[in-house]
């Protein structure tokens, strides 16, 4: 089978490798890719969000399965038109996307369907967000509805911050139209974990356990991100949280989409806070996390090829998935200002030294600059080991990124911290 791949990050690079390495697949070909991707897989050169690029790309394609890897063009519906065509996709339609593309939706579905989540009002005004903001007091978070990459929530420990972040994404000058709605929420207290889902009809499939570090700096410090690394599985998810979550968030979820008339078909990934009361939904995303993809693909044995399309296919039920016992933790480098502005185009050095060390580089935002690799995102590589335990993998990694030839390559020193010292019983 051939498979065509959306996107061009480290997420789509996990996948193409998987899929590379699946009996059931004869061809990977990715969109745009990168050259890392390169590697795993034929990449054609049309933009991730670019629907009709796409929809035409995959009339000549003709490939057996479609996996769209990021939210944007599942937003904008490109698993919809792709459907329509005949394809064999997986990734849900726009109307089932809307759980990432608005978290106004989402938040509401979440109240209508009884799934724990923290307390929440939606705004347009400002000053009926300044207001709200008062009355509930700080610590407290304010979040652009539309899409902004992980970056439009702002987790402020003071009500004169948060207001302005509040007016700052209503003025449209922070996030643009995604942030003319903005959420106030209760602040939650715990560990998070992200807890991911196969999902194709009435049928959840529950993938291992994974976290994710999103502040930039080391000790969960610093601004968000969309994910300076991660691990699976998670030691915090015990089997009992992973069925509390499949029970009250992903299944409820799932079911109330269904009875408005929606279907989901891909990933749902609930990021949840594991608070005194319980597990409680911090969002919902439609796709598989990146940074989080990595680790995950990095322990999966299953032949994904065959998988995603049992599930393109509405054959799920039954699928089951076999996970390399052994943890594995995926360290990314970003370029130094990320998640603000950066320089582009820096010679990035080392990498074949960086993998002969034991680890597999997941390439980002690279690109090619006269034969050699250069930086052209904000996150750039995500460095990953499989070892007998997260602090042997996370040794590994760190060894590892010892031979990175980059000055301008930043990454944080703890991924997996957390982990760790469960591992050494602190
Ligand atoms: P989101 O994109 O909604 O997951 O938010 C990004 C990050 O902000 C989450 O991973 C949390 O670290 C933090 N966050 C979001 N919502 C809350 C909340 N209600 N309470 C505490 N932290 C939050
Ligand atoms: N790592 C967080 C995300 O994928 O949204």
């Amino acid at each position: 089978m051939k498979v065509l791949v959306v996107g061009g990050g480290g997420r789509e690079h996990a996948l193409c490798w998987k899929l590379k390495r699946s009996a059931s697949v004869s061809e990977v070909v990715c969109v745009p890719g990168n050259p890392g991707i390169a590697r795993d897989a034929r990449c054609v050169p049309v933009a991730a969000d670019d629907i009709e690029g796409l929809t035409e790309l995959a009339q000549s394609e003709q490939p057996g399965l479609v996996v769209i890897g990021p939210e944007a063009p599942l937003v904008l519906g490109l698993a919809d038109r792709l459907r329509a065509s005949g394809f064999a996709v997986f990734g849900p339609d726009q109307a089932a996307a809307e759980l990432e593309g608005s978290k106004s939706f989402s938040k509401q579905l979440m109240a209508d369907a009884d799934v724990p989540t923290a307390r929440f009002e939606v705004h347009t005004v400002a000053e009926l967000a300044e207001a709200t903001i008062r009355e509930w007091g700080a610590p407290i978070v304010v979040k652009a509805s539309g899409l902004a990459a992980g970056k439009g929530v702002i987790v402020a420990y003071d009500v004169e911050e948060a207001v302005q972040a509040a007016n700052d994404m209503l003025s449209g000058n922070s996030f643009g139209t995604a942030g003319s709605q903005v959420v106030i929420e209760e602040c939650l207290i715990g560990e998070e974990a992200s807890c991911l889902f196969l999902v194709s009809g009435d049928t959840i499939l529950p993938l291992d356990s994974s976290q994710d570090h999103k502040a930039l700096l080391d000790g969960d410090q610093g601004p968000n991100t969309g994910g300076m690394g991660a691990y699976s599985p998670a030691p915090c998810v015990t089997p009992e949280v992973a069925q509390t979550v499949l029970e009250t968030i992903a299944r409820p979820t799932i079911n109330e989409l269904a009875a408005r008339g929606i279907e989901f078909i891909g990933t749902l990934y609930a990021g949840v806070m594991l608070t005194e009361d319980g597990p409680k939904t911090l969002e919902f995303n439609v796709r598989f996390g990146d940074p989080e993809c990595q680790p995950l693909m990095s322990r999966l044995q299953s032949d994904l090829g065959e998988v995603l399309l049992a599930a393109a296919e509405k054959r799920l039920h039954g699928v089951q998935l076999d996970w390399d016992p052994r943890p594995a933790l995926c360290v990314v480098v970003a370029s130094d200002g990320y998640p603000e502005d950066f320089e582009k185009g820096q010679r990035i050095a080392g990498l074949d030294a960086v993998e002969a060390a034991g680890t597999t580089v997941f390439h980002a935002g690279t690109s090619l600059k006269d034969g050699e690799i250069v930086n052209s995102g904000g996150r750039v590589l995500g460095v990953t080991a499989l070892a007998s335990t997260v602090g042997a993998a996370q040794k590994t990694v760190y060894a590892a990124l010892e031979h990175l030839d980059w000055p301008g390559g930043i990454y944080r020193k703890d991924i997996g911290y957390r982990a760790v010292a469960r591992e050494n019983g602190e």
